[in-house]
């Protein structure tokens, strides 16, 4: 039984074939309509979330399986006290998978010590969130047609911001990758993926606080939200969380094949006016999420059409 808690825990190649598959079913969906049947997704998610659990929910239904589950923990047992474990033991008696979220980091690990079927990690904590990589990775192939050679300009929280931990981690493994971080030195990239990831793979990065100043280099633009539900003081969280503002004058600088990636929900980092840009990929990025995570409950399920 295969789980899916570190982007790392797929190869290359089967990365690059769930984006193989995404693709096919995007041109093909009703080939794909039937294949779970009879299945059921388990959606646990202790945090809240938008698109992560409705894009997982649309996939299962697409993939004409079926969906059950709670999307906090308040409505759970988990408020009357009950272990990750516990709810997880019990939700493997009445669905084939589960797509987890947690505010602990290392909750989907630990739920996999105890499942009786697949579990996926839909984002712990402040750590990682490989779901949402494998649809960056299908957006950066969908508007670029590859995934190497690229300069990758990750910007704002880079601490707490659990999609580029694992962007990083994923991109790390193609060939060519350079990445620019830019960030408030209060919000920069841990030293364990430097120690880690980055350096060990011989990957050129850079550290930057100017948004400015990295824009002309890069291919990929990935903004993120300051995560205020991670820091330990509203006071801090005030002061930093409008460090970067993307708007159409700072888009002048940008190469004119550039794309802009966010995982959403956006705050205030990116304006409104934006959004018409056609490098703005990041609506269109939404929607791919639910095609990469139809590609993964097939994988994990062991169906095929
Ligand atoms: C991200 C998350 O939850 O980590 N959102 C998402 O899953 N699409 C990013 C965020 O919340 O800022």
């Amino acid at each position: 039984m295969r789980h899916l808690i570190d982007i790392t825990d797929l190869s290359v190649q089967e990365v690059d074939e769930l984006i193989a598959t995404a693709e096919d079913i995007i041109q093909d969906p009703a080939k794909y309509a039937e294949v779970c049947r009879h299945k059921k997704l388990a959606t646990l998610f202790f945090e809240p979330s938008t698109r992560t659990r409705l894009s997982f929910e649309a996939a299962m239904l697409d993939l004409g399986g079926s969906t059950l589950g709670f999307s906090e923990a308040q409505s759970s047992s988990a408020a009357k006290g009950e272990t990750v474990g516990d709810t997880v033991r019990v939700v493997g008696g009445y669905a084939d998978i589960i797509a987890m979220r947690h505010p602990k980091e290392g909750a989907p690990l630990a739920a996999t010590q105890v499942s009786t079927v697949p579990v996926i990690n839909a984002g712990d904590g402040g750590h990682n969130h490989p779901t949402q990589t494998l649809t960056d990775l299908l957006t950066i192939h969908k508007e670029r047609g590859s995934l190497s050679g690229f300069t990758i300009g990750c910007c704002g929280d880079l601490k707490f911001g659990r999609t580029v931990h694992s962007l990083v981690n994923a991109l790390s493994r193609y060939s060519g990758i350079r990445f620019v971080f830019i960030s408030p030195p209060e919000l920069k990239i841990p030293l364990y993926l430097k120690e880690n990831t980055i350096e060990p793979n011989g990957l050129p990065y850079a550290e930057t606080e100017s948004l400015e100043d990295a824009m002309p280099d890069l291919d990929i633009l990935y903004m993120t939200r300051v995560q205020r539900e991670r820091f330990f003081n509203e006071a801090d969280y005030l002061r930093l969380r409008d460090t970067y503002i993307l708007d159409p004058a700072k888009l002048a600088a940008a190469k004119l094949d550039m794309r802009i990636l966010h995982p959403l929900p956006r705050v205030n980092e990116i304006t409104v006016d934006v959004d018409k840009d056609p490098r703005a990929a990041y609506f269109r990025q939404a929607v791919y999420g639910k095609f990469i995570r139809m590609a993964l409950i097939m994988k994990l399920l062991e169906v095929q059409p």
